[in-house]
């Protein structure tokens, strides 16, 4: 998508590679909205933590990110023994790994490369099939929410006010984004609507990445503190909800997603609103068969004990706040916190789902997108 930078209007991808230097670019999301920063990395050591630390985040980005760090590694090996290249790769999968354990993209990713890997005769060739692997991966992930925004898109009625919750945008992907591409479609179809984002506390991706990219692409939008969804709602302020997914199961049709999400998903039940999850097919997990089987990552206490910002005066105004966030203490200095960083809404709940082939039924995502599917 395109950023507005110094007055011009530049394309960015939120990760793209360079394989002559074997080098990763992201932007450094921990940086946005004051800061519009890139990070490159050349080990794929540095593409973990980049993706532990949350420099780049949301769950396309860091399939992307681990798709292209297992090929980066991969390239980094010098010998020409098979035997040896096998327990390095096993290594750098490992590593890329255990980086976040919710969303299922990049254990999908780093299988689609390692699956392309294994005709290769000679570490050469395996290398070169690693990087093509990769490449696939990051062009099939903008080509499937460039897919989703179509679909997405015949939702979105004139005049619509829809509901998403923390950041399934094009940050959250190579390009376009899940949630965000309906609606960015009906941007550019011309229809009139507007955008509700949940602040999506406690690292706010909706106040600060979501909210940044809908200005960037000139989407009307308010953000919301997380609990006044209910309210809106109540009071027939809310027409649709729209979120992403880390993980969704095939078997049974649940989805994990931002802590938050399953409360917003049962008052759209309970307010009979329309609540849709946007998906590329990275995201299903194929089997899985209990939500409760999921990993759900626990974050720092830090994160709901304190805040990040700008400060608010004259001197950071001036300064065109390039600085770095700062830290504040907001809770009480002697109190633990507990942090989950996902939850799962339960099929139920879910309308549908907006795919790249169309939109399914929570019990259709098996038949119609598994193996054998016609
Ligand atoms: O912790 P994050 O920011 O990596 O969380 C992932 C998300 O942004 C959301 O859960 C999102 O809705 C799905 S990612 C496409």
């Amino acid at each position: 998508m395109k950023v507005t930078l110094e007055g011009k209007k530049k394309h960015f991808r939120t990760v793209s590679f360079e394989p002559e230097s074997n080098r990763l670019t992201l932007i450094d999301q921990r940086l946005l909205p004051h800061t519009f920063s890139l990070l490159e990395t050349t080990d794929y050591r540095q593409s973990a933590l980049a993706i532990q630390n949350m420099t780049t985040r949301g769950a396309g980005a860091i399939g992307a990110t681990a798709a292209y760090g297992l090929a980066q590694g991969c390239r980094a090996f010098s010998s020409k023994s098979l035997t040896r290249f096998a327990t390095h790769v096993q290594k750098v999968f490992q590593t890329l790994a255990s980086a976040r354990p919710t969303a299922v993209d990049p254990f999908n990713a780093m299988a689609q490369v390692l699956n392309a890997m294994e005709p290769g005769g000679t570490v050469a060739e395996k290398q070169e099939l690693a990087l093509r692997a990769a490449i696939q991966f990051a062009e099939e992930d903008v080509a499937h929410c460039r897919a989703i925004g179509k679909w997405g898109a015949e939702l979105i009625e004139e005049g619509m006010t829809i509901l998403t919750h923390c950041n399934a945008g094009w940050l959250a992907f190579v390009d376009i984004g899940s949630a965000t591409a309906p609606l960015y479609e009906a941007q550019a179809q011309g229809k009139p609507f507007h955008v509700l984002c949940d602040e999506t506390r406690p690292r706010s991706q909706g106040a600060i990445l979501t909210a940044w990219e809908l200005a960037q692409q000139g989407v009307p939008h308010h953000i919301i503190p997380d609990n006044a969804a209910g309210h809106y709602m109540q009071r027939g302020k809310i027409q649709m909800v729209i979120t992403g997914a880390d993980r969704v199961l095939a078997r049974t049709g649940a989805a994990a997603n931002k802590i938050g999400t399953f409360t917003k998903a049962v008052l759209a039940k309970y307010h009979r609103i329309p609540f849709y999850i946007a998906i590329p097919l990275s995201t299903i997990d194929w089997e899985t068969a209990d939500g409760f089987d999921i990993p759900i990552e626990e974050r720092s206490e830090e994160e709901v004990l304190c805040a990040w910002g700008r400060p608010v005066n004259d001197e950071t105004e001036k300064s065109g706040g390039d600085e770095k966030p700062v830290q504040v203490r907001v809770a009480n200095p002697s109190s633990r916190a507990l942090n989950p960083g996902f939850d799962v809404t339960p099929a139920e709940l879910i309308t549908g789902f907006i795919t790249p082939v169309g939109i399914l039924k929570p019990d259709e995502l098996r038949s119609k997108l598994g193996k054998g599917a016609s």
